[in-house]
C-alpha cells in the first residue's frame, strides 16, 4: 500500500515538471540529449586510466552518478574550469557548459534519467593516443620512472630532463605524454641553464625532488613553457615565434601528483617541436609582482643593500617576506600588484608593443580569487579585462591562452588584485589551527604573481638565440 502512494507520488511530481506523459515523450534522454553533452564536456577526463576518479562512458554510468552530475554542473565546479566567462578571455579550449546544457542535465535527472533509444546516439568520441601534432622533433623522457604509494598527500616533484643538444634551437610547441594519467594532476615546464636543478636533484636519494610552487630554491629559471592539465591542447606558437632552447639546457618539469589508491609508476615524457631556423620572435615571459607599501619599501632597501654586499642577489621568498604576511584567521587578505609607472620597483609598463598569448595566475592553497587587468597608456586609461579566477583551486592552475593574442601597446602596464582565505573555514587551508603565511616555496607558504606570455608585436625583436630571457629578473617564479 505504501509502495503505492510512492509510486503515485512520483508520478504526479513527473507530471507536475513535465506537464503531462506526452510532454514527458519529448523530455530529454540520455542518448538524444545527454551522451553528447558528456562526450564533449566530461569524457576528456572521466574515462579509464584518466585523472577523474570514475567513467563516464555508459548510460549505465551517467545514470548512477546522475544526482552528483546534476549538482557539480548546477555550481559549475565540472567541468574544471576556474576562470570567470564574464571577465576577460576568451581562451582557447575554454571548458565551460552552455546555461542550457546544465539544464538540460537537470531536467534529465528530474525526469528520473531516462535513457531513450540508442539509436539516438552521437557516435562515440574518438580521443587522440599519441602525439596529436604529429610525431615531434625531440622527445625527452623523465630518466627514471617515479613510484608512488597508493595513498598519502599529493606530490609535487621536479624532474630534470637533460637536453644535450649541441646548439641553440627554438621551440615551436610544446606537448606532454603523461606516463600515468590516474595520478598526474598537472605539469609546469621550465628551462635551466645553470645546473642548479642537477644540483637539487643530486641531493634528492629519489628520482628528482621535491618543490611545490615553482622549480625549487635558488633556481634561475631561463624560461617558461606552457603548462600541461588534464585536458588542454598542444599548440604553436604565433607565426615566426617560440621559445629560446640554449644548447646543453635542461628541460625542468614539475609534477603534481595525486594519489590514486594504489601504488603507481609514473614515467612523462616532453615532445618539443623545433624550428629548423632562429625564429624573429622569442615568447618572453613577464610577471607582475605585489605591490610594496613606501613604509615597506625603505626598510627592504636597506635588506636589499646588505645582501648585495655579500655579493648575492635577494630571492623573492627575502623580497616579499614582509609584503605578503596574510594573519591566521583572515578570510579575505588582500594583495595588489600594478606595473604602473612609479608604483612597483619590481615590473614596469611595457617597453614595446606587445602580443599578449597567455596569463596564468599563480597563488597557493590559501588563493581565493584573482583578477588580472591591462591598462592603455590613453587619456581614459582603458582597462582591457584579461583573467578573473573567482574560485581559485591550486589543482586546476593553468596556462590560459587567448583565443586571439591581445594586442597592447608600449607604455600598458598590468593590474592585480587577489584575496587569500586564512581562516579554519578554508577547507584548502594546510594548517589547522590557521598560522601566519608568508612568501615562499612551501606548500604552507604563499605566493601571489601575475604570470604572462607575449611577443612583440611587429618586426623582429630580435634577441639573439641565446638572450636570457628572465636574467633582468630579480629571479624565479617560486
Ligand atoms: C579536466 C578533467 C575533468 C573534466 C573535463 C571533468 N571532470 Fe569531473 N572530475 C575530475 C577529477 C580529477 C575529479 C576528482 C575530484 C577533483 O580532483 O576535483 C572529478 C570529479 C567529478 C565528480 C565527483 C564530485 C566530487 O566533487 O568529487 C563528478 C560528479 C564529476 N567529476 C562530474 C563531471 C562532469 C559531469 C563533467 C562534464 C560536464 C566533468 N566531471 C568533467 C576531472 C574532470
Amino acid at each position: 500500500m505504501r509502495r503505492g502512494i510512492a509510486i503515485g507520488l512520483a508520478w504526479v511530481a513527473a507530471i507536475g515538471t513535465f506537464g503531462g506523459p506526452s510532454a514527458r515523450a519529448e523530455g530529454p534522454t540520455y542518448y538524444k540529449d545527454v551522451a553528447g553533452i558528456i562526450q564533449k564536456n566530461c569524457q576528456e577526463c572521466h574515462r579509464p586510466g584518466q585523472v577523474a576518479p570514475f567513467s563516464l562512458l555508459t548510460y549505465e554510468q551517467a545514470r548512477k552518478r546522475a544526482s552528483d552530475i546534476s549538482h557539480v554542473t548546477d555550481e559549475r565546479t565540472m567541468p574544471p574550469w576556474p576562470a570567470s566567462t564574464k571577465f576577460g578571455g576568451p581562451f582557447v579550449d575554454q571548458r565551460v557548459l552552455a546555461d542550457s546544457e546544465i539544464a538540460t542535465l537537470r531536467a534529465w535527472v528530474e525526469a528520473g534519467c531516462p535513457e531513450g533509444n540508442p539509436k539516438d546516439a552521437p557516435p562515440a568520441r574518438e580521443f587522440a593516443s599519441d602525439w596529436p601534432l604529429g610525431k615531434p622533433d625531440l622527445v625527452l623522457t623523465m630518466p627514471e620512472s617515479y613510484e608512488l604509494s597508493g595513498d598519502g598527500k599529493d606530490e609535487f616533484r621536479v624532474f630534470v630532463l637533460k637536453t644535450d643538444l649541441p646548439e641553440d634551437r627554438w621551440i615551436r610547441a610544446v606537448d606532454f605524454k603523461p606516463g600515468n594519467r590516474k595520478v598526474v594532476h598537472h605539469i609546469i615546464a621550465g628551462i635551466d641553464t645553470s645546473g642548479r636543478a642537477r644540483e637539487l636533484d643530486a641531493k634528492d636519494k629519489k628520482p628528482g625532488y621535491e618543490a611545490i610552487g615553482g622549480f625549487g630554491d635558488g633556481v634561475p629559471l631561463r624560461g617558461f613553457l606552457p603548462i600541461w592539465t588534464p585536458g588542454s591542447r598542444a599548440r604553436y606558437q604565433p607565426e615566426g615565434s617560440g621559445y629560446v632552447l640554449p644548447s646543453k639546457a635542461d628541460l625542468l618539469i614539475q609534477m603534481h601528483y595525486h594519489k590514486s589508491g594504489k601504488a603507481e609508476t609514473d614515467a612523462t615524457q616532453v615532445g618539443l617541436y623545433l624550428s629548423d631556423k632562429p625564429l624573429p620572435k622569442q615568447v618572453r615571459t613577464g610577471f607582475l609582482f605585489p605591490e610594496i607599501q613606501p613604509e615597506q619599501a625603505a626598510k627592504l632597501m636597506t635588506k636589499v643593500q646588505n645582501i648585495m654586499a655579500e655579493g648575492r642577489r635577494p630571492t623573492l621568498e627575502e623580497t616579499f617576506e614582509d609584503v605578503l604576511v596574510i594573519p591566521p584567521g583572515d578570510a579575505n587578505y588582500e594583495i595588489k600588484g600594478s606595473s604602473k609607472p612609479g608604483k612597483s620597483m619590481m615590473s614596469q609598463p611595457l617597453r614595446r608593443d606587445i602580443l599578449l598569448t597567455s596569463v596564468m595566475p599563480h597563488m597557493h592553497w590559501l588563493g581565493k580569487d584573482f583578477t588580472f587587468t591591462a591598462v592603455l597608456p590613453d587619456e581614459k586609461q582603458t582597462r582591457i579585462p584579461l583573467i578573473k579566477i573567482d574560485r581559485w583551486n591550486f589543482n586546476w592552475q593553468g596556462t590560459y591562452a587567448f583565443a586571439e593574442p591581445i594586442r597592447l601597446p608600449k607604455g600598458a602596464y598590468f593590474e592585480m588584485e587577489a584575496h587569500f582565505d586564512n581562516s579554519e573555514a578554508n577547507p584548502a587551508n594546510p594548517s589547522h589551527p590557521p598560522k601566519v603565511v608568508t612568501w615562499g616555496e612551501q606548500t604552507t607558504n604563499e605566493m601571489c604573481i601575475g604570470v604572462y606570455e607575449f611577443v612583440a608585436a611587429d618586426g623582429a625583436d630580435a634577441p639573439t638565440p641565446t638572450a636570457p630571457t628572465t636574467k633582468a629578473r630579480p629571479s624565479r617564479l617560486r
